[in-house]
């Protein structure tokens, strides 16, 4: 372990960063087709984000920080909004495949870039896990509502919540690996309906509640201090995560120096309007206070005392529903409607597994092109000119982690690496700002030296408020991915022989 360290650490010295134009230069000539309009864009936008974060993780945000979750919400849709308009600038400079990855290549050199690209793996890969898990609870529940079925605890939980196989968690990570092999553009036109439904539901959600908050149901608001707020907020991040992936299909996109910019910043801002009517729905009409253990000892949201808390109070409570935005209806008897919201989430969290796998076959697809993945990932299939060997290999790793692990933790590891390459993106419109001050930018973020730096810093304070389980799993995944460039992407790369390597 010390001697590949070592070497890495020479070859650290001997930087390799790529051009700016030498990135455009290859992603002309092998390139994806430009299929993609602005309007689409910020649909598959709003595809990824709305998810899991909402309808399952609200129950998490509750445990951790009570009604001041709204606060968690306003945070980290805040980091979120100025890495966007960094994100947004980059992409408008580089609109090519592979996102925070194939910026840090051009800005801050190889070795960085393949970190980045590493991390982007547990964002895209790690999120399409965490949302199949959280879809599997609405599966499970529509089945028992509205057809009164009751599949065994085994079969449809993971070993961490009593069960022994999440099967639907798997079934669905199969099914959207299907779709995306068949062709991307099918699968935009399946995540546009799918994002009309999701809307519909927080909609109908808003309204029905809405009408019926009650001030005292937010108090105490912060029964867990202001740490509570932050921890939920790096937990409630993954909310946001996904409006990177829109350039992630910069390459697919037509004038992207234009509609990048829109897919990106549009999608937020629709997707955090939505979360704070939400969030102040749920609070404000049957309570969001946390579950205690025995003599008032806090407990962490999918642990066994967790559970076990939630047994002892009847799991009538926010903080225990598997389908909060469903329960909350129940509890305020709209029992119809909450299985048509049921049901709604159940048909449309799948668009999000679409948008995290799309993302991260994408980000493979950029890697292997550079040389640091092997080639034979970008074979494209014959008749549907997908990518398919890289998403079958993705599809299926993430059906297996799917079938076993919990949500929380899946969400929080996603997380760890999504605010690493968000910290990066920032650092990295700064640094061009100053090295390539004169190429033209599509689109220009107002008070760089504000919003960087507020961005950089945001990304920070969540990552460290993150459990500390997860961000070991994220050191170990780092290095392990340090050893892999080592042994195969570093003498595999594209800039051997270049001026510079
Ligand atoms: N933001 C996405 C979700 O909440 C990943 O499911």
């Amino acid at each position: 372990m010390v001697k590949p360290m070592l070497v890495l650490q020479g070859h650290y010295m001997n930087w390799r960063v790529k051009s700016l134009d030498d990135i455009l230069a290859t992603a002309e000539r092998r390139s994806l087709t430009r299929s993609l309009g602005g309007f689409q864009l910020m649909m598959l936008g709003v595809g990824a984000i709305i998810g899991t974060g909402i309808f399952v993780l609200t129950a998490e945000a509750a445990q951790k920080a009570g009604p001041g979750m709204m606060a968690s919400f306003v945070l980290a849709g805040f980091v979120c909004a100025v890495t966007a308009l960094c994100y947004a600038e980059l992409a408008s400079m580089v609109p090519v495949s592979g996102s925070a990855y194939t910026y840090s290549y051009a800005v801050l050199g190889e070795l960085v870039a393949w970190i980045v690209g590493w991390a982007l793996v547990l964002e895209y890969a790690v999120a399409a896990c965490a949302v199949s898990v959280g879809w599997s609870n609405y599966f499970v529940g529509v089945l028992h509502r509205l057809l009164h079925i009751d599949l065994p605890v085994a079969l449809t939980k993971g070993p961490y919540a009593g069960g022994v196989i999440n099967l639907p968690a798997m079934a669905i990570a199969l099914f959207c690996m299907w779709l995306l092999i068949i062709g991307t553009r099918e699968s935009a036109r399946v995540n546009a309906v799918l994002v009309s439904i999701k809307i519909t539901a927080l909609a109908v959600f808003i309204v029905l509640a809405i009408p019926m908050i009650r001030a005292e149901n937010f108090e105490p608001f912060r029964p867990l201090g202001n740490l509570g707020v932050v921890s939920a907020a790096s937990s409630i991040f993954f909310a946001y995560v996904g409006f990177d992936a829109v350039s992630t299909a910069a390459e697919e996109t037509r004038n992207p120096q234009r509609n990048v910019p829109i897919g990106l910043i549009g999608s937020l801002v629709i997707c955090t309007a939505f979360y704070l009517l939400v969030a102040s729905g749920a609070i404000g009409t049957i309570g969001a206070q946390p579950v205690f253990g025995p003599n008032h000892t806090i407990v962490s949201p999918g642990s066994p005392e967790f559970h076990a808390a939630c047994r002892d109070t009847g799991g009538q409570l926010l903080a225990c529903s598997d389908e909060p935005l469903a329960f909350v209806l129940q509890q305020i008897g709209y029992n119809k409607i909450a299985g048509l919201i049921g049901l709604a989430a159940f048909l449309a969290l799948p668009s999000v597994i679409l948008m995290m796998l799309f993302g991260q076959t994408r980000l493979f697809f950029a890697m292997a092109r550079d040389g640091l993945l092997p080639r034979f990932l970008n074979k494209l299939h014959p008749k549907y000119h997908t990518p398919h060997v890289v998403t079958l290999i993705t599809g299926l790793t993430v059906t297996v982690f799917a079938g076993f692990f919990p949500v929380g933790l899946l969400a929080d590891v996603s997380n760890s690496g999504t605010l690493t390459a968000f910290f990066m993106v920032s650092l990295g419109v700064m640094i061009l700002r100053v090295r390539d001050a004169g190429r033209r930018r599509g689109f220009r973020v107002q008070a760089i030296w504000l919003v960087g730096p507020l961005a950089a810093i945001g990304c920070l304070l969540l990552f460290i408020n993150l459990p500390l389980k997860t961000n070991f799993i994220f050191l170990g995944w780092t290095a392990i991915g340090l050893v892999v460039y080592r042994l195969y992407g570093y003498s595999h790369s594209d800039m051997n022989g270049k001026p510079g390597a």
